[in-house]
């Protein structure tokens, strides 16, 4: 049984009684949408590494263990009920700039924009972020750095992702700011919950460009190092 059907079971006992069942969030129950989450004994998605919630099995557990499960906890994550949390800040920080502006019109061919393996394989490997929210409750500043950074790194890595990559770096980490999240002191809590195991490199990838965005704004120079 996944732990989220262990969830079903119980809730189903206690409307049986005639008690509010526990609320949580989920949707696909394949690890993909990013809509399940919170803490099982203290550590977001429970204990097993590069997994949600929804692809945890209650094998993982000893019989009659005792859990304690709670919601994430940030004040920029406000807990709807139970462990329901409202993730809207990450929508926020998305909108403030986590996309391409392009000119509609036919869909360009496959391979007219060529991309190096390398730079396709590290934005690849940002994009798989879902934005559950787990790098910030595991974080002691609850720092939306390693979200913000995937979402930042994979379209920064592309060619498509040049023309606003800068301005993209301002808005995003602006907006981090404006929701509360706290700052990123390096700890790497984040990158040991992720379930998607994204790397802290991608902190230091929307650091960089914030500081060339910033310091350009400011008329200072900035050594291009190329990368
Ligand atoms: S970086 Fe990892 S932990 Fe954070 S929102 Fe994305 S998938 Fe979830
Ligand atoms: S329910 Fe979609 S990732 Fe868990």
């Amino acid at each position: 049984m996944s732990f989220l059907e262990m969830l079903d079971v119980m809730n189903e006992e206690l409307v049986a009684k005639g008690e509010e069942p526990i609320a949580f969030d989920h949707d696909c129950r394949e690890g993909i949408c990013g809509s399940c989450g919170f803490m099982i004994n203290g550590v977001a998605h429970g204990p097993e590494r590069g997994t949600t919630v929804c692809q945890l099995h209650m094998r993982h557990f000893k019989d009659g263990a005792e859990l304690y499960l709670e919601p994430w906890r940030a004040k920029a994550f406000p807990v709807v009920k139970d462990l329901v949390v409202d993730r809207g800040a990450f929508d926020r920080i998305v909108a403030a700039g986590g996309f391409v502006s392009v000119a509609t019109g036919s869909a360009p061919d496959g391979n007219a924009v060529p991309v190096p393996k390398k730079n396709a394989d590290l934005a690849m490997d940002a994009a798989a972020c879902i934005g559950c929210g787990a790098c910030v409750a595991a974080c002691p500043n609850a720092a939306a750095a390693l979200f913000t950074g995937a979402k930042i790194a994979h379209l920064g890595l592309l060619p498509q992702g040049q023309p606003e990559r800068y301005d993209r770096a301002l808005n995003m980490v602006g907006q981090v700011k404006t929701e509360g999240f706290g700052s990123c002191t390096n700890i790497g809590e984040c990158e040991a919950v992720c379930p998607k195991e994204i790397k802290l490199e991608v902190i230091a990838r929307m650091n960089r460009d914030y500081l060339r965005a910033s310091w350009t704004q400011r008329g200072d120079r900035f050594r291009d190092d190329g990368a």
